[in-house]
């Protein structure tokens, strides 16, 4: 029964993926042997790509001296990650509240905005995805624990983006005014949100860029209400983009959340911004069994000496420059990859055949028949998703290309 129950949680969890046993670089391998060119990037978090020697180096040595304590043991890997780290984001100074998954790390940034604020709602955007907890604390009793959690009245509120405004000031200029507008009503009737949280590119819904100048007034109406805003970069983090992060001193959030890469493929994640306001939650108003483990830490502190060392943003920007160029080039070739889309190494496209999605899954299934693994899906769900190892070369990209020009020819 417990069998079955598993077999079935697994089937359900990875329609149509192999099951692998070994990867290297930007290649998974079947227990046949057969390769699989990763395009998925192991859900964007292996962007130094899977097996790199130094890396596994660290696991081993790690692994044999100590792989767990428990949160509330000290130990001096997790802070080499924190220093590291903080000196890899776009703060001046900054202070690193750790989690170990993306959801949980959202999870805290909430927290942090309502401790900070004293106030409970949220304002999100459609298209978003921010993980899939459901507040484990909305079943914990200990009323110290939970002090930041939001009561029944959630106060949350989507807010629709507008995807043209880039190509059109005043579009950007209406949408700015009119966000200035729901926050100044939220003032008058006192019930200002807490945060306003959003992905500068939006991932699961099909890597939907957010335009720059609706980034902008986020940022600068977060300032002038004294809203706290949260970008969301688990996705967009650690070199994706082409940039260290997609944040940067001229576009910069109270709280930047960061997960997948960080580790490498261990899980590890952070809340990081100014001090005064990430300190705001406190010792253990928020933590984990696994919070920064040694092993995790071990790994993610080799991993940002590889990202202060190797600049791997870089391989994104020029990686990701000839990845979208071949993709939008043989879009003119065949008009059902259309509408390529993203930055550096997070593209997208959809694969508009006959409708409801159903000949991006032959085009899916065919490129896993010829050793190619991409994920498809979100809004519209033609869209196939690209987010492989930011160091995949040129000649696998190439390699990609072509595979998907034949599967595309016999389809
Ligand atoms: C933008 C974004 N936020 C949050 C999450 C959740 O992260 P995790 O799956 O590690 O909980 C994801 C996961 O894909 C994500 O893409």
């Amino acid at each position: 029964m417990f069998t079955e129950a598993v077999a079935i949680s697994v089937r359900r969890s990875a329609p149509s993926s192999p099951s692998v046993i070994r990867g290297k670089g930007c290649f998974l391998y079947d227990e046949q042997g057969k390769s699989f060119l990763d395009m998925s990037g192991g859900s964007g978090a292996a962007n130094l790509g899977y097996q790199r020697d130094d890396l596994v180096e660290v696991l081993k040595r790690q692994s044999e001296l100590l792989i767990h304590t428990g949160w509330n043991i000290d130990n001096p890997q997790r802070h080499e990650v924190v220093a590291k780290l903080a000196g890899l984001v776009p703060y001046a100074q900054a202070s690193v509240f750790a989690a170990v998954t993306g959801a949980e790390a959202i999870e805290v940034a909430l927290k942090i905005a309502r401790a900070a604020t004293g106030r409970q709602g949220v304002v999100y955007f459609h298209n978003s995805f921010h993980g899939k907890t459901q507040g484990a604390l909305s079943v914990t009793s200990n009323s110290g624990f939970r002090k930041h959690l939001a009561g029944d009245n959630l106060q949350l509120t989507a807010l629709a983006l507008d995807y043209a405004a880039d190509q059109d000031p005043a579009r950007a200029t209406l949408w700015r005014e009119q966000l200035a507008e729901h926050l100044q009503q939220a003032q008058q009737a006192n019930r200002l949100p807490a945060a306003l949280i959003i992905e500068p590119i939006q991932a699961a819904e099909g890597m939907y860029p957010v335009p720059l100048a609706l980034l902008e007034a986020i940022v600068e109406l977060g300032k002038r209400f004294g809203v706290i805003t949260i970008f969301d970069e688990i996705y967009t983090g650690f070199g994706r983009t082409g940039t260290p992060f997609f944040s940067n001193p001229q576009l910069l959030p109270d709280l930047l959340v960061l997960g997948k890469a960080l580790g490498n493929g261990l899980p590890i994640s952070a809340v990081v911004g100014r001090p005064e306001l990430v300190d705001c939650l406190g010792y253990a108003e928020h933590s984990s069994t696994f919070t920064l483990m040694p092993l995790a830490c071990a790994v993610a502190s080799k991993v940002l000496d590889i990202y202060h060392q190797e600049q791997p943003w870089q391989w994104a920007a020029s990686n990701g420059g000839y990845l979208r160029q071949a993709l939008e080039s043989f879009g003119e070739e065949d008009s059902r990859v259309a509408n390529v889309r993203g930055r550096g190494m997070m593209l997208a496209f959809d694969f508009e055949g006959t409708g409801k999605g159903g000949d991006v899954l032959a085009l899916r299934n065919r490129l896993l028949e010829h050793g190619v693994i991409v994920r498809t899906g979100g809004r519209n769900p033609a869209t196939v998703k690209l987010t492989p190892p930011l160091c995949m070369s040129q000649q696998e990209i190439q390699a990609f290309i072509q595979t998907l020009q034949g599967v595309c020819r016999s389809l």
